[in-house]
């Protein structure tokens, strides 16, 4: 287990929602944060709140879709820092549309962004983790990387192959005695920006009713980023692998996987049936 006071963390997507909060959960720990965002205006907003509160920041505007954009922002934290303990790749976006009629350039921005965001991340910073002798990363997925929803073809795809690139990293840090933790965040609805930044694809009428029951449930009935970002933080402390922050959505993947055990067919959710 890592000890967090006084060591250096990096979240991408750190300019609003649970990026933000993780920012300030592992603040409050005592870390000094780097926060990523490609929002240039909001970023400069959040700066000035922590800038304000004392808290020891620096901020660095990055895409994290380009490899050489991340590379810089490793470069910039060992500049000024001089180490990268904790790397929290959160930064994402809805992906909403389904399989066939979502455009080719909104699947490629949502794989560029969801996937190779993350992948840029572990590339630029495992090696710095490795050469310091610990660090612990976390990735955010989604519990659509556990159980696709119709709509969301893009979105389902990416935060399934987050899934799985986190548990093959993870079980290759362990199979090659790596000091480097790695944990997946799945959470369910949370209350965020995420669908006001994304103007629905409304590629079709699925993906439309979809979107809509995404945001009100975002809207109305979703988990606080605090909540969230304490179970990140409580799950770095336990060198925790899986943060499922939603018990009630927990049986979902599980049927799911009995379903296929069993080759039984998909069910349909409550909501569209
Ligand atoms: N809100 C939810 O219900 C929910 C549920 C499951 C998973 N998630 C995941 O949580 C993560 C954070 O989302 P959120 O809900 O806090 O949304 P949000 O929109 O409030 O925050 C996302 C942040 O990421 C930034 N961002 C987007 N593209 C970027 C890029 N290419 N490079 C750097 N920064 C970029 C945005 O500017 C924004 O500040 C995402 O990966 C999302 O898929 C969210």
């Amino acid at each position: 287990m890592i000890s967090l006071a006084g060591k250096v963390a990096v979240v991408t997507g750190a300019a609003s929602g649970i990026g933000l909060a993780l920012a300030e959960m592992l603040s409050a720990e005592g870390m000094k944060v780097v926060l990523a965002d490609v929002d240039d205006l909001r970023l400069d907003d959040v700066t000035q709140r922590f800038a304000a509160s004392g808290a020891d920041v620096a901020t660095m505007v990055c895409d994290t879709s380009s490899e050489s954009a991340v590379a810089a922002l490793a470069a910039f934290t060992l500049d000024r820092y001089g180490a990268a303990h904790v790397l929290c790749n959160n930064a994402g976006v809805t992906g909403d549309g389904d399989a066939w009629t979502c455009p080719m350039d909104e699947w490629s921005r949502t794989v560029a962004i969801n996937l190779f965001g993350v992948v840029h991340g572990i590339r630029s910073f495992l090696p710095i983790m490795e050469a310091q002798g610990e660090g612990h990363i976390v990735n955010t997925a989604s519990m659509a990387g556990l159980l696709p929803m119709p709509g969301f073809a893009p979105y389902n795809a990416t935060k399934h192959a987050v899934v799985a690139l986190s548990e093959g990293l993870y079980l290759e840090l362990k199979v090659t005695g790596s000091p480097v933790e790695v944990s997946v965040l799945c959470p369910g609805w949370v209350k965020t920006r995420i669908m006001e930044h994304e103007q629905t694809v409304g590629t079709s009428p699925m993906s439309q009713l979809m979107f809509d029951i995404a945001r009100t449930s975002i809207e109305h009935d979703a988990m606080s980023t605090a909540e969230v970002a304490q179970l990140v933080l409580d799950a770095i402390h336990r060198d925790q692998f899986w943060i499922l922050t939603h018990a009630d959505f927990r049986r979902l993947p599980v049927e799911r996987m009995q379903r296929a055990a069993n080759e039984e067919n998909p069910t349909i959710l409550r909501e569209l049936a």
